[in-house]
């Protein structure tokens, strides 16, 4: 489903020089809004989708093909470097690699698989096929890495900062998606969860469609070659309690919160461990708990490493559209966007 647009956005200009661009992630929700952005400024996409794409392989082929009409389609296996070159690049040559594929689960061996392993393939795969430059998706979130999902997402910034093509690696702070988890909480009158005071962290949102505007200008803007760019959305930074309040607002009601302990986290997680010794999925729902606990406690901002703080003011900004904007059209009735599997709230 795509997330409600906001405010019309202004026409972006042709691209002076139009690429040749293969693109992995097109049916994920950045994928769909950097497809877009991408067409607009005249580039020519050929976009490689898994047989059944979409969250929950709800999409087939044809679907995806109605969904880019303005794009080539074509279906293969991304983690094979044979189907890559057959079924993908089809021995034609390519300017650009575009990538906003990532792990759908977030689970140790699928991070692994999709974000570094398939990664690796492609860029291989890539090369052949003449690539010189590759503009990647990645999270502000490997800054610190404490997770698996994370450490896979470096181990392939290293392979790409090093492989000698010209890369923009680019870590947005927190999608829109990931913060509407509570619009139907609210409204049913039930309070707003936060972890501790709803103060341990904050982040600068950004939209779909500003951050895609973001990662398709790196194909022609030089300033962001070879660079790996912290990118957050327009304004303060908020922290989830003020999420919270803007939420209540919005439905003219006083805000309530319910306060969750962050150690209720550590417990599921020591629990969902130790039995993760005996029984094996249990071990991945631990992961997830740790990617729970993960954001509830540390900001989706860019970390200064000698302080060890998070730093709002270091944080770089785009765009123009506003969390509680996003928000406004969510309580009017839009449709509320997939969330995927990381979300907690
Ligand atoms: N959520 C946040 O707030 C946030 C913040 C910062 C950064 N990020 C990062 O942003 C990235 C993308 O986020 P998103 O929300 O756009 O992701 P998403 O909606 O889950 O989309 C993931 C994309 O990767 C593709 N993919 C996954 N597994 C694949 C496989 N085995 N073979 C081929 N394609 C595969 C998916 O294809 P299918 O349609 O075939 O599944 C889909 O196109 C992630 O790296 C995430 O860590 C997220």
């Amino acid at each position: 489903m795509t997330a409600p647009d906001s405010a019309p956005r202004p026409a972006p200009t042709l691209s002076p020089l139009p690429r040749r661009i293969f693109m992995v992630g097109a049916t994920g929700t950045i994928g769909r809004a950097t497809l877009r952005a991408l067409l607009e400024r005249g580039h020519q996409v050929v976009c490689f989708v898994r047989p059944r794409p979409g969250a929950g392989g709800k999409l087939g082929p044809e679907e995806c093909r109605q969904l880019f009409p303005r794009a080539t389609v074509r279906v293969g296996e991304a983690r094979d470097r044979e189907s890559l070159a057959r079924d993908g690049f089809c021995g034609e040559r390519f300017d650009v690699l575009v990538s906003c594929m990532a792990s759908r689960s977030g689970t140790p061996a699928d991070a692994w698989a999709i974000d570094h392993e398939a990664h690796v393939r492609l860029l291989a795969a890539a090369r052949e096929a003449g690539v010189f430059q590759v503009v990647l998706l990645s999270a502000i979130c490997v800054q610190k890495p404490l997770l698996e999902f994370q450490r896979a997402k470096l181990a392939f910034e290293k392979v790409l900062r090093e492989s000698g093509l010209t890369y923009s690696i680019v870590r947005p702070t927190a999608f829109f998606k990931s913060l509407s988890g509570q619009i139907e909480r609210v409204r049913r009158g039930k309070p707003f969860l936060v972890f501790g005071d709803g103060r341990l962290t904050a982040c600068k949102p950004i939209s779909d469609a500003d951050l895609a505007d973001y990662i398709a200008e790196c194909v022609d803007d030089e300033r962001r070659w070879n660079r790996v760019l912290p990118i957050g959305g327009p304004g303060a930074a908020m922290t989830p309690r003020q999420q919270g309040e803007q939420l209540f607002a919005l439905f003219d009601k006083p805000p309530v919160f319910k306060e969750v302990p962050v150690a209720l986290l550590d417990v599921i997680i020591k629990v969902l461990s130790a039995l993760g010794r005996v029984i094996p999925p249990l071990a991945a729902k631990a992961e997830l708990a740790r990617i729970g606990r993960y954001y509830a406690t540390e900001s989706m901002l860019v970390l200064d490493t000698e302080t060890g703080r998070y730093d709002a003011a270091a944080t770089p900004s785009t765009g123009s559209d506003t969390l509680v904007d996003f928000y406004a059209q969510l309580v009017r009735g839009d449709p509320a966007p997939e969330r995927g599997d990381h979300a907690v709230f």
